[in-house]
């Protein structure tokens, strides 16, 4: 290799150094679903990714071990999806219980972000 050479291959693999890593947590960022909103029976539910499996830290097992299918809006094609459902302990009611989780028979808000905040998610601007 040439002077020249030595100096391009030199940049280059410091290149690659810095972006290896940062490539690597920019695509951990994506590694799980995200948000995902339900709006059956009603408009509209907001399940965080973010806030459980990142902030929360809870592991995808904890979820994905039978609770949940790892497709979104699968689970809202069961009848029980309900709050009832909730309440015996089914989906969100497996923790959301008043001792794991709040209970989701309280702060309705807290999951229910209703037809304006659906809106707000899809970019819809609400009609005046
Ligand atoms: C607290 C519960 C919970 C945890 C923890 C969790 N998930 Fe999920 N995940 C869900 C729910 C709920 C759905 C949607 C299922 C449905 O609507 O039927 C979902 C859906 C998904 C999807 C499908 C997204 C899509 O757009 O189709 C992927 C991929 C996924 N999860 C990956 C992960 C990974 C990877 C982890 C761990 C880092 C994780 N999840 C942790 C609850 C959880
Ligand atoms: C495996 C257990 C588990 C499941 C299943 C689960 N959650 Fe949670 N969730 C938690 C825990 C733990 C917290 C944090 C403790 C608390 O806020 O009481 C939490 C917090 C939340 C919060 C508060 C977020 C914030 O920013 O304060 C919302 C909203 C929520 N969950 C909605 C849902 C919905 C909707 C589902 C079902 C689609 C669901 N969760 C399923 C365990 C779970
Ligand atoms: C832990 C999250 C959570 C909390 C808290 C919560 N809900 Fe729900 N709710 C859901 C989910 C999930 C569904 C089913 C998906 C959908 O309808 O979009 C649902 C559906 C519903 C439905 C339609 C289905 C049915 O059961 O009739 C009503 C009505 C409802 N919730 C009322 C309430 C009220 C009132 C509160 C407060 C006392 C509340 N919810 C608190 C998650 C929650």
């Amino acid at each position: 290799m040439d002077k020249k050479n030595i100096f391009l291959f030199l940049i280059i693999l410091s290149i690659s150094c810095l972006a290896g890593p940062l490539m690597l947590s920019a695509s951990d960022e994506v590694s799980h679903g995200g948000d995902i909103i339900y709006d059956k029976p009603v408009k509209a539910v907001l399940f965080s990714h973010k806030v459980h499996a990142e902030d929360l830290g809870m592991g995808c097992d904890s979820c994905h071990d039978g609770i949940f299918q790892m497709a979104s809006l699968t689970v809202q094609k069961e009848a029980d999806f309900t709050m009832e459902g909730l309440s015996k302990g089914k989906y969100c009611g497996a923790c959301h219980d008043g001792s794991m989780a709040f209970d989701s028979d309280s702060q309705c808000a807290r999951c229910h972000i209703g037809v304006k905040g659906y809106d707000r998610a899809q970019g819809i601007k609400s009609g005046e």
